[in-house]
């Protein structure tokens, strides 16, 4: 009777061992690169390595930059056994070498699936194989999974997160899990022990303020993405983060308003995923996505989303609180004109009632650093005066 309660217990904690995430993962959140922005479903072997290649060579691997991720349409068809099989075509050499490829460079491998029978791309989604998909995913060395809701009709979101979450943690293989929902059904309220990151909107797509509309669904300007985070911070932390979606810094913005966009990004302590063509890319937008201090503000330990503290006339005060009592500081202007900012930081005191926090510097002097600047501006004691172009920013890190 009792080896049966005990034989009882150990098949329940195993069972319970198998409902979870992976923990220690995704600590801060995470960098790299993803095909979809820039290459929707042009995706091959080539593209691929030249990527991871460039990755190292612009300096953006040094700068923290990590994850490779190939987006929609790598695949082929399934085998009769129903493995999945990348297209053979684009892929000839097969995902296991191309993984092979990424780690060689000291980079992780990320692909992507759909909790339905297809992906949005039309190519096979998981649904029902999503054992059989995370063991291969394993196989092929994955490190990191984008799991997408297209053709989800009659799903539950939790279950199918679930189901694919479970099975990844089957696998042994410690892979990040990027919850792609679209934030549909408020994942921020349900997602925390199934993914490390889940997007909040629908797409993003390059332009300041639009929306595109494209029929039954719109994609959205980086203005437009930024105001749909609004009480969205408490929910994110170490291990789990709100997804604003991948960046389109290079894509076709001006350089104000991409600087803005990574600026923004940062404070929001967002998954930093660029979207562009990072072979070709310019030296201003090396510059943008391998400034390092604007990184470290993303990826500070404390792992605080940032937020508006000041909103007035097309201008806005981030503030964002990181380890050390110190503060990073972004002012950004939304609007179509310049703008001039006299700002007293000693009249303006900050308080970030969610996480209790306060800038207060009128009590403490703070050093004034300038992010883009990278120039050491003085002290809180004296008023920042300066004009910030349009759709741009000004970006501090406040230190003791
Ligand atoms: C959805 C996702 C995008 C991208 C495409 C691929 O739209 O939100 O990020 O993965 O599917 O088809």
């Amino acid at each position: 009777m009792k080896i049966i309660l005990l034989i009882g217990i150990f098949l329940f904690c195993i069972n319970f061992a198998a409902a979870q995430k992976f923990e220690n993962l995704a600590l801060t959140p995470p960098m790299g690169w993803n095909s979809w922005n820039n290459f929707g479903c042009q995706v091959d072997e080539k593209l691929i390595r030249e990527t991871a290649d460039a990755i190292v060579s612009s300096g953006m691997k040094d700068a923290g930059y990590q994850y490779v991720v190939i987006d929609d349409c790598w695949h082929g068809e399934r085998d009769t056994n129903g493995f999945i099989r990348p297209n053979p075509q684009h892929f000839p050499s097969g995902m296991k070498a191309l993984g092979d490829y990424i780690h060689s460079k000291g980079l992780k491998f990320g692909i992507y699936s759909d909790v339905g029978a297809k992906t949005c791309g039309g190519k096979p989604g998981s649904r029902g194989h999503e054992y059989q998909d995370a063991q291969t995913y394993a196989g092929w060395g994955v490190d990191y999974l984008k799991y997408d809701w297209c053709n989800s009709e009659g799903l539950n979101p939790v279950g199918a997160y679930t189901t694919m979450r479970d099975a990844l943690y089957k696998t042994g293989r410690p892979i990040v899990f990027s919850i792609c929902e679209w934030g549909d059904n408020k994942p921020w309220e349900w997602a925390k022990p199934i993914g490390h990151l889940w997007r909040t909107t629908g797409d993003i797509t390059h332009c300041w303020d639009c929306e595109e509309n494209h029929g039954s669904w719109s994609s959205w300007g980086i203005m437009r993405i930024l105001d749909k985070q609004k009480g969205l911070r408490i929910h994110a932390a170490p291990g789990r983060w709100n997804d604003p979606d991948m960046m389109e810094v290079g894509n076709g913005m001006s350089f104000s308003e991409d600087r803005a966009h990574f600026s923004l990004w940062a404070m929001l302590a967002a998954p930093l995923i660029a979207g562009n063509d990072v072979r070709k890319m310019t030296k201003e937008t090396r510059e943008i996505l391998t400034n390092k201090e604007v990184v470290a503000i993303d990826q500070d330990a404390l792992g605080i989303q940032g937020f508006p503290a000041i909103t007035e006339d097309g201008l806005e005060v981030w503030v964002k609180p990181l380890s050390n009592d110190e503060w990073a500081v972004c002012f950004l202007n939304r609007s179509n004109q310049v703008k001039p900012i006299n700002f007293d930081w000693k009249e303006n005191f900050i308080k970030d009632d969610n996480f209790q926090k306060q800038l207060d510097a009128g009590k403490t002097s703070y050093k004034v650093r300038d992010l883009w600047a990278k120039k050491d501006l003085g002290t809180t004691e004296t008023v920042l005066r300066a004009l910030i172009p349009s759709h741009d920013v000004l970006m501090f890190r406040l230190t003791r």
